[in-house]
């Protein structure tokens, strides 16, 4: 059994230095490649819908595709400025949430602020557009790697799902924004744990379960906050997508983890616990705070200590937590993951909906229902 210092590299999961201590080391290169350690498997069982949730998805998926060349209205302008005005008028006034006074920003001109609040849309739009490459890629893999026929038919369509969007957050950041961050290693370490991991389901863990619920609630959130119109929109079609791709993962491991012993459960609650502090790490945003020329200890420091910001940090896990009651992930092995969800701050979410059928809500028929309903 792993103890925590190996699972994440620090005893405390609050140790800031240690959280900032992991930097990108590779941010001028062009391609970063990864062993994934796994077989590809063909399948001779071709009985279509012999997983009846799946082939469910699968036929949805089919008609659930949009065009991100033609679908969104990329005719938008976007005034930053603007948007980054308006966002902090509608949210709170300088979009941290906490008293200035006695800390490095209180000599903060209005330029400055501004400035922080482009560089935080730079940031967070960089940030998804790299996990949603890590999504093409480890579905990708997922198609050779599940022995179901089923479930590959699935994930050939998320496929082209986590392509379109790839295209449509580097598109906005191109045409939008004024500038890309590398990927954050914390999202770069996990990304790499999950592709390199040999065991097809670890794939489904790390990648629908982990990433993709926490982008779910993410994209939610952000969808929610946001006043420009554009990236409205683009979200909400995102996230369409992106709740049949965390249905997709339930209910595949939901059949695979009732086979499963003691010991193997407790490798996937170690892996899920590892991916949550990842992601937690990935959201502090240290190298925006590094751009902005602050120090950037005592900026994280002083967020993490929000009240903002520490809700946005749980409701990310709004999602994870109770898909990850539904697998039986948390109480296992002396209820391992509940304690750690304990420690982390988030277990309050384990009777959340779980995403297993929420996807119904999401889809873009609903969206145009909705639409219709408000302009009659
Ligand atoms: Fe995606
Ligand atoms: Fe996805």
């Amino acid at each position: 059994m792993a103890d925590q210092t190996e699972l994440i590299g620090r005893s405390d999961v609050d140790d800031v230095e240690a959280i900032l201590a992991v930097v990108n080391t590779d941010v001028d290169e062009l391609v970063h490649s990864v062993k994934d350690n796994a077989d590809a498997i063909f399948t001779w069982d071709y009985e279509k819908g012999a997983r009846a949730g799946l082939n469910k998805l699968y036929e949805k998926a089919k008609t659930s595709q949009w065009n991100g060349s033609t679908d969104l209205p990329w005719e938008t302008e976007v005034d930053l400025e603007a948007v980054v005005a308006q966002n902090f008028l509608q949210n709170d006034s300088n979009g941290l949430g906490f008293d200035v006074i006695g800390t490095p920003f209180e000599k903060w001109t209005e330029k400055q602020w501004m400035e922080l609040g482009i560089e935080s849309n730079n940031w967070t739009l960089s940030q998804f557009m790299h996990g949603e490459q890590g999504a093409l890629i480890c579905t990708a893999k997922i198609v050779e790697t599940v022995p179901w026929i089923d479930a590959k038919y699935y994930a050939a369509t998320q496929v082209m799902d986590e392509a379109r969007h790839v295209e449509v957050f580097a598109r906005y950041l191109d045409e939008k924004l004024t500038g890309h961050y590398p990927i954050n290693a914390h999202l770069k370490m996990l990304l790499d744990d999950i592709v390199n991991d040999s065991r097809w389901d670890m794939t489904y863990l790390g990648m629908q379960i982990m990433v993709e619920g926490l982008a779910l609630a993410a994209f939610g959130f952000i969808h929610m906050m946001t006043t420009e119109p554009l990236l409205k929109q683009l979200l909400r079609y995102v996230m369409s997508d992106e709740a049949r791709h965390v249905a997709f993962g339930v209910l595949s491991l939901q059949e695979y983890y009732q086979g499963l012993t003691d010991a193997e459960m407790k490798e996937r609650q170690e892996f899920a616990f590892e991916a949550s502090v990842r992601m937690r790490d990935r959201f502090l945003q240290q190298e925006v705070w590094e751009r902005m020329g602050v120090d950037v200890k005592t900026a994280v420091e002083l967020v993490m200590s929000t009240p903002t910001r520490q809700m946005f940090q749980m409701m990310l896990f709004s999602k994870i937590v109770p898909n990850c009651k539904k697998l039986g992930l948390l109480d296992r092995n002396d209820k391992w993951l509940r304690h750690r969800f304990e420690e982390l701050g988030v277990i309050q979410f384990e009777d959340w909906v779980d995403t297993g059928e929420e996807y119904e809500q999401f889809a873009l028929e609903e969206l145009a229902a909705q639409q219709n309903a408000a302009t009659a």
